[in-house]
């Protein structure tokens, strides 16, 4: 019999503080930045997000969200036999988050590792979890999106420090005799570094570069909207379906206006697309698990329905996740 693997629980985490536009309008202005809530809603959908406190790492949140999908999943830690973080703010420079979690959750023992594909990673982390399942190399997968961007923000930078937002979004990934994932699809393209970034690291002791996020917005833009086309496409090429089959699109939650785009590409209408952009801000690996979660839980999306979540982010990376819930 062929073997599958199907997602059988999701869960989220926010942190407490919310931020709205006005909270961080009024902050900016306090360091003589200037930006608007009408600026900020009109650009990119967003009206508020969560800020993590600052003794909060990226595996407590992750552990929050892996606890809400074991639940959901009906299934406890020593169940789970591979642990997968996608993240791009780790709590140290190694070991990897998902070891971390890994004791946190008293998963011991089972492989865990770290993904690195920034805004991409929980569409690269779903379909490693995906393929190591279908090649009998586990059997019951966590894998997690996890991040604490807030603290790699330049609040004199009104172009990035409005964008981005805290959080984590994790699901319960098990074998089955019925395909959940269909097909996915993964790119990336190094010569596009340079244009989003956090361009420091560690070096004897001290931090070199810039530890903060740089980006050329409009550059990073044009390239999503084309890039997220083409691998929604090539997903639903590969499982042998068309835009018509999907019921729901869960595109990373970046900027609305991409989401839009995509959607009129593929010849959906937005509300067959999952937001949360507005209320979440861009978490970037944690976008898509936290949105799933949302939909799971508000029963927006249902079981057996069709679903292409897609990513792209810092790398340049991108990719698609085509399954049956
Ligand atoms: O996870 C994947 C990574 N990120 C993305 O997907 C982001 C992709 N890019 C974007 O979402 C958009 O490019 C942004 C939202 C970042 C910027 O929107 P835009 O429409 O491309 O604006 P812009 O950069 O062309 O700036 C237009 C104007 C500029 O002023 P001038 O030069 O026309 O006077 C900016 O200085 O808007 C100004 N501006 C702001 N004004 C008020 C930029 N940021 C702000 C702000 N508040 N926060």
């Amino acid at each position: 019999m062929k073997r599958y693997s199907r997602i059988t629980g999701t869960g989220s985490h926010l942190p407490v503080h919310r931020v709205t536009n006005a909270d961080l309008v009024a902050d900016l202005a306090a360091r003589g930045v200037e930006s608007s809530d009408e600026w900020i809603v009109a650009r990119t959908g967003i009206s508020a997000r969560h800020f993590a406190a600052s003794d909060v790492a990226c595996s407590d949140m992750a552990l929050d969200a892996a606890r809400h999908a074991l639940q959901a999943a009906g299934c406890g830690p020593k169940d789970i036999d591979l642990i997968i973080i996608a993240t791009s703010t780790p709590d140290m420079v190694f070991p990897s988050t998902a070891a971390i979690l890994q004791h946190k959750l008293g998963a011991n023992g089972c492989p865990a590792f770290d993904v690195q594909a920034v805004c991409s990673g929980f569409i690269y982390a779903l379909t490693v979890a995906d393929a190591m399942i279908r090649a009998g190399a586990a059997t019951r997968a966590l894998v997690v999106g996890s991040e604490i961007f807030s603290r790699l923000l330049d609040f004199t930078d009104r172009g990035t420090c409005v964008l981005f937002g805290d959080g984590a979004g994790a699901v319960v990934l098990e074998a089955s005799d019925t395909p959940g994932i269909l097909a996915s699809d993964l790119h990336a393209d190094g010569k596009y570094v340079d244009i989003l970034c956090v361009p420091g690291h560690v070096s004897g002791g001290q931090i070199t570069g810039k530890p903060l996020l740089t980006m050329d917005g409009q550059a990073v833009f044009k390239l999503a909207v084309g890039l997220l086309e083409s691998a929604a496409l090539a997903t639903l090429a590969k499982a042998g379906l068309t835009e018509a089959d999907i019921d729901w699109l869960i595109p990373h939650q970046a900027n609305i206006r991409i989401m839009q785009s995509t959607a009129r590409k593929l010849k959906l209408s937005m509300d067959k697309v999952v937001v949360t952009v507005d209320q979440h801000g861009n978490t970037s690996a944690a976008s898509i698990p936290l949105a799933l979660d949302y939909a799971v839980r508000s029963g927006q999306v249902k079981p057996g329905e069709t679903l292409l979540l897609e990513g792209v982010g810092g790398g340049f990376t991108w990719g698609a996740v085509l399954l049956k819930l």
